[in-house]
């Protein structure tokens, strides 16, 4: 029975990885939405790829959201500390406190006993405002670090979703809405074919940062979320995807 459960699990591996051309897809059993320990499975699933991934001397850029928490709370504390850094992949993006890149950032490199470094920066700043942070010699040492990580963790939203959780002004709400945004990561709204529709002003990787990266993890869950996880495939490269049964069984079925 368990056998005929893990490789059922592998063949769904293999058909989301090539569907979306994502060359590593680790599905764990179950689907988010309907069941919320599930999101701490997918958390625990991070870790143990993290564990295996991670080097001395690395710098991991993890995002905020209530999924990349759970690596944060899944992963062990490390015996031994390991040298490495953990930095938030973009400033605040307008979320609670406990999901906020910062905080998840600063969890993380206490369980590796690594260091942090935070990005302590304001949302929804005016172009002008966002030019003169990138000008300040703190925040351009800080998205130098940021720009030179080895991995990067990022979580997958639904576009309006997330736009609704960080407040984004109305007209902002209907650009999204004319635009057909259906998925959000980074702070970037694509629609279903991968297209940029809008990009949030916040300091921080940019897509065009991704391409230095050696490792891109997304990190995403639940039915819901499987055609924002499609559209961010197309959007942006993926090298692996960390995801559930729910969303997997519908990703194919697209
Ligand atoms: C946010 C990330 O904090 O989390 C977003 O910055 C991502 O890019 C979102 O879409 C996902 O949130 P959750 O709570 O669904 O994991």
């Amino acid at each position: 029975q368990v056998m005929r459960d893990v490789s059922g699990i592998s063949s769904l591996e293999a058909q989301v990885s090539e569907r979306l051309g994502i060359d590593q897809v680790i599905i764990v059993n179950g689907d988010s939405d309907e069941d919320p320990l599930i999101k701490r499975e997918l958390g625990y699933a991070t870790a143990v790829w993290l564990r295996q991934e991670i080097r001395s001397g690395d710098t991991i850029a993890v995002t905020g959201g209530t999924t990349i928490a759970m690596l944060a709370e899944m992963m062990p504390s490390l015996a031994h500390g390991m040298d490495v850094q953990v930095v938030p992949a973009r400033g605040g993006l307008g979320e609670n406190v406990e999901y906020q890149a910062n905080t998840i950032a600063s969890r993380l490199a206490a369980k590796l006993g690594g260091t942090n470094k935070m990005l302590h920066v304001p949302d929804f700043v005016s172009e002008d405002v966002y030019q003169s942070l990138l000008a300040e010699p703190h925040v351009r040492e800080r998205l130098a670090m940021i720009q030179s990580a080895r991995i990067v963790i990022h979580g997958i939203g639904e576009a309006l979703k997330m736009a609704r959780r960080r407040q984004l002004p109305e007209e902002t709400i209907r650009l999204l809405d004319s635009g057909h945004a259906i998925a959000e990561a980074f702070g970037y709204y694509f629609d279903q074919t991968g297209q940029i529709v809008h990009v949030m002003n916040t300091v921080g990787l940019r897509l065009g940062d991704l391409k230095k990266i050696e490792r891109i993890v997304g990190v995403a869950g639940g039915r819901s979320k499987a055609h924002a996880i499609v559209a961010v495939a197309k959007g942006c490269r993926q090298d692996v995807l960390v995801t559930d049964e729910g969303a997997a069984r519908a990703i194919i079925q697209l």
